[in-house]
């Protein structure tokens, strides 16, 4: 049996943790392989509203076994928070969330540190979530980090010492904190990580495999935040594409089967950076009225644009994405036009290919197609599409090469409409 791999092919927020809940049923296992709690997906169903951080979104269907892989950085006093209040919502977690001891801990030294990094960089920032999510990879990069498996054994002296490191760059930076409580708060995780199984995430993955079980791999973030192919410096800390799932969870490349990928029918961002199609007028302010587009954990705005096709080819390229999922389709249900980014001007040349900087003049090129201008809410069936929607879906497939198989129609996990029709 091989891993499908569902990851974000924008800026994030995609709506990946509605799809990976939609499609746990068909599969065994659901796993986490990169980012920490930066993530926050979103699950509706029945009337209720889940935001999920750190624990796969496979959570939910069933008795299914999650898993927090190797490549994911751990967070143990959110963690608490998260999974707490899962448990109390009538979702428990403690046999069936299997969690690597080869994850990375975020200390609370890292989330000041990114905070007084982001403060040093001034009008430069990068607009991170303040989670600690660079400054504790940078620690695995340099080996220098903690992981779970750490609790384990002397971890009063492990911990000591990396928050001494931490401590001396924060005292050389004169940056001013006070981690007394959240340092309480993070201590009270560690114990309570200690009841679940802490596991060596390769093996299990690997031995699911050889017995033919299905694994569903849950990307966070977005390609164009990767931070080897996203607009760097304006990225995450992790690799967010396809391969991150082969070094996040210890899969080889051969085993990756399907490749999702998720896309909203138009664009936004969240954080600074770079977003060529970017609107600033009525439009812009429209798509993020009708889109809610205010994120899930920050409640930060986020930047609303036109889809971008330069971009989507680029991350279909860099993910082998075998199919696309697009969502959030009826937020465009009262526009009399969409647009769709097919290539940038960049200093009045003309070009489809995405370029290594997408930073100053990159003026999009736009098609412009009819929109449907119905309520496609309540749909349930791809008959019921309207012609224009059918035109929409029938244009991008053909400009991205790759068969569009599902479409969200609202936030609710029934709001989805798997295509047949090729
Ligand atoms: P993720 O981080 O990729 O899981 O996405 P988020 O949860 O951060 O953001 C997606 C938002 O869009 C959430 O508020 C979802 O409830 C919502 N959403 C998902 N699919 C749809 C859809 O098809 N239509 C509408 N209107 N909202 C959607
Ligand atoms: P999900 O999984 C959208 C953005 C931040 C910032 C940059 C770096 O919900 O799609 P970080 O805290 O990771 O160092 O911030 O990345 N970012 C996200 N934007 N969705 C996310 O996750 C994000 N996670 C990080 O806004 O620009
Ligand atoms: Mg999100």
């Amino acid at each position: 049996m091989k891993v499908d791999v569902l990851l974000g092919l924008q800026w994030g927020d995609e709506g990946k943790g509605k799809v990976v809940d939609v499609l746990t049923p068909r599969y065994d296992v659901v796993a986490r392989f990169q980012g920490g709690p930066n993530a926050g997906h979103t699950l509706e169903f029945e009337g209720q509203k889940y935001v999920l951080r750190s624990i796969p979104s496979g959570i939910f269907q069933g008795d299914k076994v999650n898993i927090i892989g190797n490549g994911v950085v751990l967070d143990p006093a959110l963690f608490k928070a998260e999974a707490e209040a899962l448990e109390a919502s009538g979702h428990p977690l403690k046999e069936r969330l299997h969690i690597s001891k080869k994850a990375h801990l975020i200390m609370p030294t890292h989330r000041v540190l990114d905070a007084a990094y982001e403060a040093a960089k001034g009008d430069a920032k990068v607009g991170t979530t303040g989670k600690g999510i660079g400054p504790t990879y940078t620690d695995k990069i340099s080996r220098n980090g903690i992981r779970v498996g750490d609790i384990l054994g002397d971890f009063d002296t492990i911990y000591a010492k990396a928050k001494e490191r931490h401590e001396e760059i924060l005292k050389s930076m004169n940056f001013e904190y006070d981690i007394t409580e959240i340092e309480k708060e993070w201590m009270a995780g560690i114990e309570y990580l200690r009841q679940f199984p802490l596991v060596d995430s390769e093996h299990e993955i690997n031995a699911l495999l050889k017995a033919d079980k299905s694994v569903l791999c849950e990307g966070a973030q977005g390609t164009m935040l990767d931070i080897d192919f996203g607009s760097y410096p304006f990225v995450t800390s992790s690799n967010t594409v396809c391969a991150g799932a082969c070094s996040g969870l210890g899969v080889a490349p051969n085993k990756i089967g399907n490749v999702y990928g998720i896309m909203k029918a138009y664009c936004t961002r969240v954080g600074s950076g770079p977003f060529p199609t970017e609107l600033f007028d009525e439009t812009g302010d429209k798509l993020c009225t009708l889109g809610h587009e205010f994120g899930s954990v920050t409640g930060r705005k986020r930047r609303c644009g036109w889809i971008d096709l330069v971009a989507l080819k680029y991350s279909i390229m860099i993910n082998g994405v075998t199919h696309l999922i697009m969502m959030k389709s009826d937020v465009l249900d009262t526009f009399e036009t969409i647009k769709a980014c097919v290539a940038y001007r960049i200093n009045g040349v003309e070009t489809e290919n995405f370029p290594y900087s997408i930073e100053g003049e990159v003026e999009p090129i736009y098609a412009e197609l009819p929109g449907w201008q119905c309520d496609m809410t309540k749909m349930t069936s791809e008959d019921e599409f309207p012609e224009e929607f059918n035109n929409y879906i029938s244009f991008l497939e053909e400009e991205l090469e790759v068969p569009i198989k599902i479409v969200s129609v609202g936030p609710d996990r029934d709001q989805t409409i798997e295509r047949y029709m090729e």
